[in-house]
């Protein structure tokens, strides 16, 4: 093991965090070819059970040695985890570090850079809810790094190795990066299960609900992908149909208000997209605009 700053496909990488992304990145980190030697964790069990997935890798009950072991170390815990794990240990000159969070920028990695060490964040946009759907789901994701110029090199070669998509991130732009992420992502859930929630309403189960809506989701996905924003906004306010609007609006005042301001907001945000494709009149957009906002607080 040397002390280097240039890092490259024969760079020894560790990992600290044995969880959903760090087992999923170090699997087809491997895959890829970049030797994953040792990892880390709160518990040794997952520590050993990540191990168990990747040839050649040691897993170390004391996270110091996995520090020591490895020329770069990805910091794959809990956020709130990155910046104690960073001061727990010591970091040698020229060594490489990178937490996996999207919403922290590099700062947390402080600690390390403070002894010499090199800082980066390798940020996978894209949900996680287990090594064996997660090393499935990296291909075409979209990798947010921070770091220098040495870092962010083996940073983008690495999520080009692993089939991933890189792009460069300024420190004060992250925390929108993440905005977009959890909206996409983490929100879109919560939006699928409050439409699977409305099915409780006339009588049916939401897993009904969710068997029936899901499908639209890839149909709605493949429609982005294809045509983008905003020719892939659809539906009733696209066609100003405002007589539907009304009828949705008097539905969920009297049969689901909870989700009431849900509705309103979503709808009036997505207005401007559907003038913007051309298909929704300014004049009618206004008229729509103000029914909506007469429910607000009704
Ligand atoms: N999940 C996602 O969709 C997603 C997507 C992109 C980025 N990220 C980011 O990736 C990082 C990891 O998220 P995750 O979803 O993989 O979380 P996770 O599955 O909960 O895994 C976190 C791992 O960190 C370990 N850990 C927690 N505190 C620790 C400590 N003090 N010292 C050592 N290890 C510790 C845990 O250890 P034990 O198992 O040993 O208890 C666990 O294995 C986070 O920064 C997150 O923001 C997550």
């Amino acid at each position: 093991m040397t002390n280097t700053q240039n890092f490259d496909k024969a760079t020894q990488i560790g990992f600290i965090g044995a969880g959903n992304v760090g087992g999923s990145l170090a699997v087809a980190m491997s895959n890829a070819g970049y030797p994953v030697t040792a990892v880390g964790s709160r518990t040794f069990a997952s520590a050993q059970t990540f191990a168990g997935r990747i040839s050649d890798c040691t897993a170390y009950e004391n996270i110091q040695e996995v520090v020591d072991r490895a020329d770069f170390v990805f910091i794959s815990t809990s956020d709130d985890a990155i910046k104690t794990v960073c001061d727990q240990v010591s970091w040698r000159e020229g060594q490489g570090v990178a937490h996996c969070s999207g919403a922290a920028s590099v700062d947390l990695l402080q600690p390390a850079v403070d002894q010499g060490a090199v800082a980066g964040a390798f940020h996978p946009l894209q949900a996680f809810n287990s090594v064996e759907n997660g090393v499935k789901a990296i291909p075409g994701v979209t990798f947010g790094i921070e770091g220098n110029d040495a870092i962010q090199s083996y940073l983008r070669g690495i999520a080009s190795d692993i089939k991933g998509i890189p792009i460069s991130l300024r420190p004060q732009d992250k925390v929108l990066y993440h905005v977009s992420g959890v909206l996409m992502g983490n929100l879109l859930a919560v939006l699928a299960s409050v439409a699977a929630s409305m099915w409780e309403k006339f009588d049916h189960t939401r897993d009904e609900g969710v068997r029936a809506l899901s499908p639209m989701m890839p149909a709605v996905s493949s429609n982005l992908d294809s045509v983008g924003v905003p020719q892939a906004v659809a539906g009733p306010y696209v066609r100003g149909d405002i007589g539907t609007v009304r009828k949705h609006l008097e539905a969920v005042s009297s049969s689901a208000p909870e989700y009431l301001a849900l509705y309103i907001e979503l709808a009036l945000v997505g207005l401007p997209f559907a003038v913007e494709k051309g298909a929704l009149a300014p004049e009618r957009s206004q008229e729509i605009k103000e029914l909506l906002e007469s429910y607000r607080s009704t």
